[in-house]
């Protein structure tokens, strides 16, 4: 069985889809790993390192020749993938709505695309979860970019020259990155208020030390939907959010919005009438740009500044920590295949739950429900 992992060619993309400490599991499973030349450097993973847990590095095309799995972050092209075993399995982020052309074109080619980013929100596939692991160090890029194009302090501080306020972070969606975000700037001293649909997160985020914002005694308040993910919410509940919010953000510093409905477009939750109460000075990261953005005027890895507000987001913020965000994405690749593992077989054989999930493409054709649907 051998595993193929290629340097990544989307512009921006720094993250590596395989680490030594993954190399090292993977060759205990009796797997031989081929990585492609360089393809660990921008996450500070030399060939070397790979060489020496046990990977065989080359070129492209010596590494996915006769290639059983391909691990990537972004699903590579299928032209890279010539030489590798027919049917061969691609494990990877494919963005199968906003790509489809991809995904026809993979199961054209005879693979077996299998979508990361379908993995179940079920208890058994957490440790697989990539966007678990890529939002959860989002969330925390997101306040220290915030945090760095401030011009005034986070925590409060006592000097003798006089006292520095503490900053006003406000975080809007508090799903995995939401938490992430209470968190670090908790952790760097501001004082931290949230809101999100989803009625449940109020504890969380009372549980993190911040204050709730919560639309009340509106018809369609609890905007819970399958698998734990926000549903699209009433027009009599999205004018009573912006009501609640335009009186909050104005005396906000920093608001970290994150919020994403899947398979559609981001929420749009701050207007620029809204941007235009907050002090100058203040700072927006949208997290959701990359969805189409949940502020008004982001612009992805843009700086824009309006009404004095600065307004930022990165189309890829996991790839501005690329050591952390390949180590657990790595991990997430290992645990998926390592749990499926047939021991007999020396193949991954997935079960229907997960399988069916993930699979985009097999024996030719696009199988997946949330595609054909
Ligand atoms: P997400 O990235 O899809 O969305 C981020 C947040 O934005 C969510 O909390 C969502 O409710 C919120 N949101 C959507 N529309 C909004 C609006 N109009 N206004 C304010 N907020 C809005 O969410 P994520 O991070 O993927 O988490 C979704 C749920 O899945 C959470 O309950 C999380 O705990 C759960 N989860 C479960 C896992 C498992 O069991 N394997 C793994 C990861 C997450």
């Amino acid at each position: 069985m051998k595993i193929a992992i290629l340097k990544e060619r989307a512009a921006g993309e720094t993250r590596v889809a395989a680490t030594p400490e993954t190399v090292k599991k993977f060759a205990a499973l009796g797997c031989a790993v081929a990585v492609e030349a360089g393809a660990g450097l921008s996450a500070s993973v030399e060939d070397a390192a790979y060489a020496e847990a046990g990977a065989s590095v080359g070129d492209a095309a010596a590494t996915v020749k006769d290639a059983d799995i391909v691990l990537g972050i972004q699903a590579p092209d299928v032209a890279l993938l010539a030489g590798a075993k027919p049917g061969a399995m691609v494990a990877a982020l494919f963005d199968p709505f906003g790509k489809r052309d991809l995904v026809d074109a993979y199961a054209a080619a005879g693979f077996e695309a299998l979508a990361m980013e379908f993995m179940p929100r079920i208890t058994r596939a957490q440790s697989m979860d990539v966007l678990s692991s890529q939002s959860n160090l989002a969330g925390y890029k997101a306040v220290l970019a915030a945090a760095d194009a401030y011009g005034r302090a986070f925590p409060m501080m006592m000097t003798a020259a006089g006292t520095v306020q503490a900053a006003r972070v406000f975080v809007m969606g508090v799903g995995v990155a939401g938490l992430q975000a209470i968190a670090t700037a908790r952790r760097l001293g501001a004082q931290v208020s949230a809101t999100d649909v989803r009625s449940a997160t109020k504890e969380q985020i009372q549980s993190l030390g911040a204050k709730p914002i919560f639309v009340e005694k509106v018809a369609g308040i609890e905007g819970e939907g399958a698998g734990g993910y926000a549903t699209e919410m009433s027009e009599e509940y999205q004018k009573a959010q912006a009501e609640l919010v335009s009186a909050h953000i104005a005396k906000q510093d920093i608001v970290i919005t994150t919020a994403l409905i899947p398979g559609r477009a981001a929420p749009r939750l701050v207007t620029d009438a809204q941007i235009a109460t907050m002090k100058p000075g203040s700072v927006i990261f949208d997290l959701a740009v990359a969805q189409g953005g949940n502020v008004e005027g982001s612009v992805a890895d843009e700086v824009v500044v309006r009404h004095g507000v600065t307004i930022m987001g990165y189309s890829n913020t996991p790839a501005h920590l690329p050591a952390d965000a390949s180590a657990l994405f790595a991990r997430n690749h290992y645990n998926f295949l390592s749990a499926f593992w047939d021991k007999e077989a020396k193949r991954p054989v997935l079960d229907e739950e997960i399988g069916n999930a993930i699979r985009l493409t097999q024996g030719g054709k696009v199988v997946n429900a949330r595609l054909l649907g």
